[in-house]
């Protein structure tokens, strides 16, 4: 991951970009062994990712683990973390000031934020401000992402920023969750971890990033691994069998009978089949009975399960 601190330089092309590399330090090279070429991957990254923010060190290690590391390491994607205020003029750099017609917290400037999007977009950015104010994020919206050459990632900060930002530098406002952060910072930290995992090369089996959570709209089914008992619990039979399509009907079912009673909002968009809806038109009847006082509901006799402990604590 490239980083540049407040005294590195700005819009650098070229070889100057090339020196600025490898005057960075020993933590922040990819070592040349793992680099795309070596490993027969493209030489240029599936996606540029610049995340412009005024807290860099949020980031540290923030992509030093997992996947994304080693997408990082094999060169199929490169991220790049910005300080806005690199673009702040004046000796103090300001980069907010208070909002104009009062009110709490302090607003992001639009200058430097503008001259800082514009010196990173180049001809291909795609560039996303992180507000709760955005639209949410979806699966949907991930993929969209993860088809583009380079994003540039936005951070919102304090009291909010200035509309004129996103009128005249903003193809999009994305927000991860109807709450509010302190800042865009940790949403970008989820927007990267989603986007990367679409990338091609990023997750071993692409099948599982396509049989994920949403990718159909359905929440996915429990899973379970050794041992075979754990604390007195055990593993559903039909996984211990062997059976594929024993398994691949049961993984269904748990996942619709999940979402039915978690999500009920994603089966309107699910595509399901016949058998799918008998499943749920089944459920659904049993549920309503169990709200009329019929105590054979399979959900409710789970939760109220006679030994589980009654803590606050959830896992
Ligand atoms: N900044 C503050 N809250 C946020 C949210 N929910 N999503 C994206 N950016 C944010």
């Amino acid at each position: 991951m490239g980083k540049r601190g407040p005294a590195a330089g700005r819009g650098r092309k070229g070889p100057e970009r090339s020196a600025a590399k490898k005057n960075r330090p020993a933590s922040q090279r990819v070592p040349r062994s793992d680099r795309a070429e070596s490993k027969g991957f493209a030489a240029a990254p599936r996606l540029r990712i610049d995340i412009l923010t005024l807290f860099p060190g949020i980031f540290d290690s923030a992509f030093s683990h997992s996947l994304l590391a080693k997408a990082l390491a094999k060169g199929l994607i490169d991220i790049r973390v910005i300080d806005i205020r690199e673009a702040a003029e004046g000796r103090h750099r300001v980069a907010d000031d208070a909002p104009y017609g009062g009110g709490d917290g302090m607003v992001m400037k639009p200058e430097p934020l503008v001259r800082s999007i514009e010196r990173t977009r180049g001809d291909d950015g795609h560039v996303v401000l992180l507000s709760p104010a955005g639209r949410l994020l979806t699966q949907a919206r991930v993929r969209r992402l993860a088809g583009r050459r380079h994003l540039v990632i936005v951070c919102g900060r304090y009291g909010g920023v200035d509309e004129r930002v996103s009128a005249l530098a903003v193809d999009e406002e994305i927000s991860i969750g109807d709450y509010v952060l302190g800042g865009g910072e940790p949403a970008a930290i989820v927007l990267v971890d989603a986007v990367a995992r679409l990338v091609p090369g990023v997750v071993g089996n692409e099948a599982s990033t396509i049989a994920d959570s949403f990718e159909d709209a359905l929440l996915e089914h429990p899973q379970y691994t050794r041992p075979a008992v754990f604390r007195g619990l055990g593993v559903p039979e039909v996984l211990l069998g062997g059976n594929h399509a024993e398994v691949a009907r049961w993984r269904r079912r748990q996942s619709l009978l999940r979402t039915l009673s978690r999500r009920p909002d994603l089966l309107a968009k699910a595509k399901l089949s016949a058998e799918d809806r008998v499943l749920l038109d089944e459920k659904a009847r049993e549920e309503a009975a169990a709200r009329d006082g019929d105590p054979a509901d399979e959900t409710i006799t789970a939760k109220r399960r006679p030994g589980r402990p009654r803590t606050s604590a959830r896992r």
